[in-house]
């Protein structure tokens, strides 16, 4: 079974191939960051257009790269939701002008059900149940898997995003976006106890999360002390990165925990992050049985193989997307 998938939630313009949900034959990912990147972070509508742009050359690439035509396709898989409008709506009409004109089955797809399900293409992937981790630049979010299409949400952050935390220190220190890859780089350079950040405590809801104190602690050190250069720098950075992954690593292995669950898998583009990495490995080691999965990066930042996985899926659950099938920018798992 070959399944089309297109991805266009954000300032990635995807499509990918995969086959049997577990073999990706072609993932081609057209990245904007160059574009978005003098204005400091995302702007909505130069990413809908610029999807327009580079929707069907990313089609065209994918069925090249997989060396198949259209007749080959069993279905085509779409994410319609969470993100941006009108970039959602770029992808969601070009799936179902393909699916018309080619007469293939079309489902719609969560992005965040993508994320939580792209490990299915790593070389080990996990098996159900598990506890994952969506961390990205729109979401940070805990869920218990308990098979395909069978999530239950434990936690959520209260306001900002990991990654948006990432971008927003990053912007604050002058560094180029995205910042959380910026601050990944510099941070390896760094002492992460070499200024202590609060810690980011949620009241009443402990699997929950909230990054916004974090951000005005860093905004509130820079006024101080203004924005160092060098070492300086890098420790800022890996201070500041720590208090995040603290965070994350520390509320994900409460709720596997407390649901005993014994496998954590790692999604989204801030689990790229090389010491979040490292910080859930050393932590899982604590525990007797647990495992971490951490999909190769590639896997972690948004792409469409991720998105034909759980289309696949879908498809095979019988869902259908019809003509009226539209983006759903605030759809929940
Ligand atoms: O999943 P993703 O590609 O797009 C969204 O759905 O948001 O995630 C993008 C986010 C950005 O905030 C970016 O700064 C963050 O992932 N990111 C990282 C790293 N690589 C990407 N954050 C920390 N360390 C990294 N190495
Ligand atoms: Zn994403």
């Amino acid at each position: 079974m070959k399944i089309l998938a297109i991805e266009t939630s954000c300032d990635e313009t995807a499509a990918a191939i995969v086959e049997d949900g577990r073999r990706s034959l072609a993932d081609v990912v057209s990245t904007q960051i160059e574009i978005h990147r003098r204005w400091g972070g995302v702007v909505p509508e130069l990413a809908s257009r610029n999807h327009v742009v580079q929707v069907m050359p990313v089609v065209d690439e994918a069925l090249a790269r997989a060396g198949v035509g259209p007749d080959a396709l069993d279905a085509i898989a779409v994410t319609s939701g969470p993100g941006l409008v009108g970039a959602l709506l770029v992808g969601v009409q070009a799936a179902k002008a393909l699916a018309a004109a080619w007469e293939k089955p079309l489902v719609r797809v969560n992005h965040l059900e993508g994320h939580l399900v792209a490990a299915f293409l790593s070389e080990a992937p996990p098996t159900f149940p598990y506890l994952g981790l969506v961390v990205s630049g729109g979401h940070t979010s805990l869920y218990a898997a308990r098979g395909f299409g069978d999530y239950q949400l434990l936690g959520q952050t209260r306001d900002d995003a990991a990654g948006e935390a990432f971008d927003k220190g990053g912007k604050l220190l002058g560094l180029p976006y995205p910042g959380g890859v910026a601050i990944d780089r510099l941070a390896k350079e760094g002492d992460p106890a070499a200024i202590r950040f609060p810690k980011a405590i949620v009241k009443g809801a402990d699997l929950d999360f909230s990054f916004s104190g974090l951000k005005t602690a860093l905004l509130l050190h820079v006024k101080k002390h203004g924005v160092p250069e060098g070492k300086g720098l890098a420790d800022l950075c890996a201070s500041y990165q720590e208090a995040i992954v603290r965070a994350l690593v520390e509320k994900a292995f409460r709720a596997a925990r407390r649901l005993q669950l014994d496998r954590l898998v790692l999604a989204g583009g801030v689990a790229a992050n090389s010491r979040l990495r490292a910080a859930a490995v050393a932590k899982a080691a604590e525990y007797e049985g647990m495992s971490v999965s951490l999909p190769p990066v590639r896997l972690c930042t948004d792409n469409a193989a991720m998105i034909a996985v759980a289309g696949t899926q879908a498809f095979l659950r019988g869902e259908r997307a019809g003509p009226e099938l539209n983006a759903d920018p605030a759809w929940r798992l």
